[in-house]
């Protein structure tokens, strides 16, 4: 089995290549990214000495590049991981979100469509639902629901998604899409959540939490993610959506309450931001369709993997500080500076 994983060298994309290569050893496994800010060749060194796997360094939406990548390797199966990810950039620059997470979506499966392979996966987020209100703990995310997505990130996102669907009814491509929620766990990009308040509360600094951090998330641990889409590609049905998560919701400020408490850390660090403009209230996503259909449920509890996360944190300073030196920190104060 030949795979093509796509944003391998991001936080999901790279999870899900140790994962892979563990779990099917006799597979062979590319790995393509472009290296943008969010994709680091640090963060796959493991994988670089194991004979299964191959980086190609490259942008989904340069269509040369992929038609040649497909032109000299005959891939089986692709896992498309790539693409802009934080919806804070996307509200300051929706275009390269637009380019990178419609166009490249579409470059992939038009090479997908002209070389042949047996399944086309396109890794998609629950933020395509909208959002629930926080009074109705009762409603969830379902595969059914209509999609109407609130930032550009997640309109970008659900592009993706319906033209995924439309290749697979137009030229019968055989796709899968998984729509997951919140992941957390090692090699995660310093300005998302979880690991931007582990980096600043461990330097004792300020942790800017946006509005009065009711908004509630449903958080997964990433390799259960992984295994999820390893499931899918294995006997998921051809043409479906599965929604990935596991009934972990948490609001934003007792995920960092909870940070503080394993660091040892004073919530005096927390520092109330002017809120993210269209602020989704909450995710939470309903997994009946993936259990039913395929056995899965998440492993990790939030306490387990929280715990796994900051001790990886821990371990890892190297990676997170090199990152978060240079171009990171006048992003950081863009973003928070002046809220
Ligand atoms: N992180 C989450 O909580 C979450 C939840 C649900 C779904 N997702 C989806 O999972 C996927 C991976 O998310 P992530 O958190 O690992 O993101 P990430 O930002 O950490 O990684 C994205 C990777 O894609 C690469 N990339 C960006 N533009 C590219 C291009 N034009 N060509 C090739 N590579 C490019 C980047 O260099 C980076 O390595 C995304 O599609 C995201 O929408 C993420």
């Amino acid at each position: 089995m030949n795979v093509l994983v796509t944003g391998a060298a991001g936080f999901i994309g790279s999870n899900f290549v140790f994962y892979m290569l563990e779990q099917h050893p006799d597979y062979q496994i590319t790995g393509l990214d472009a290296l943008t800010y969010a994709g680091n060749m640090e963060t796959l060194a493991p994988a670089m000495t194991n004979k299964n796997f191959h980086f190609a360094k490259g942008d989904i939406a340069d269509r040369d590049f992929v038609f040649q990548l497909f032109e000299t390797t005959k891939f089986d199966v692709v896992v498309n991981f790539a693409a802009e990810s934080h919806v804070d950039r996307s509200i300051e620059d929706p275009g390269v979100f637009l380019r990178t997470n419609i166009i490249g979506t579409q470059v992939l499966m038009d090479a997908a469509k002209e070389y042949g392979i047996s399944r086309f996966h396109q890794v998609g987020t629950d933020e395509v639902y909208g959002d629930l209100p926080l009074d109705r703990p009762d409603l969830f995310f379902t595969e059914d629901m209509p999609i109407t997505a609130s930032s550009p990130y997640s309109a970008s996102k659900a592009s993706a998604d319906l033209l995924v669907m439309a290749y697979h009814r137009t030229y019968q491509m055989p796709i899968t899409i998984s729509r997951c929620s919140n992941n957390y766990g090692p090699y995660q990009f310093p300005e998302k959540l979880i690991p931007l308040i582990i980096a600043r509360a461990l330097d004792n600094q300020d942790l800017p939490v946006y509005g009065t951090g009711e908004n509630v998330r449903d958080w997964l641990y990433v390799e259960d993610h992984c295994r999820a889409i390893d499931r899918i590609l294995e006997n998921g049905k051809v043409g479906e959506v599965y929604n990935i998560g596991g009934h972990n919701e948490k609001s934003n400020l007792d995920v960092v309450k909870i940070i503080l408490k394993h660091l040892g850390k004073p919530e005096s660090l927390i520092t109330f931001v002017g809120d993210r403009k269209g602020h989704d209230l909450r995710y939470a996503i309903d997994p009946t369709k993936i259990h039913n259909a395929l056995g899965w449920l998440p492993t990790t509890k939030f306490d387990e993997g929280i715990k796994k996360t900051i001790d990886w944190y821990l371990a890892n300073e190297a990676w997170w500080k090199n990152i978060i030196s240079g171009e990171y920190q006048q992003y950081y104060e863009k973003m928070y500076g002046g809220r």
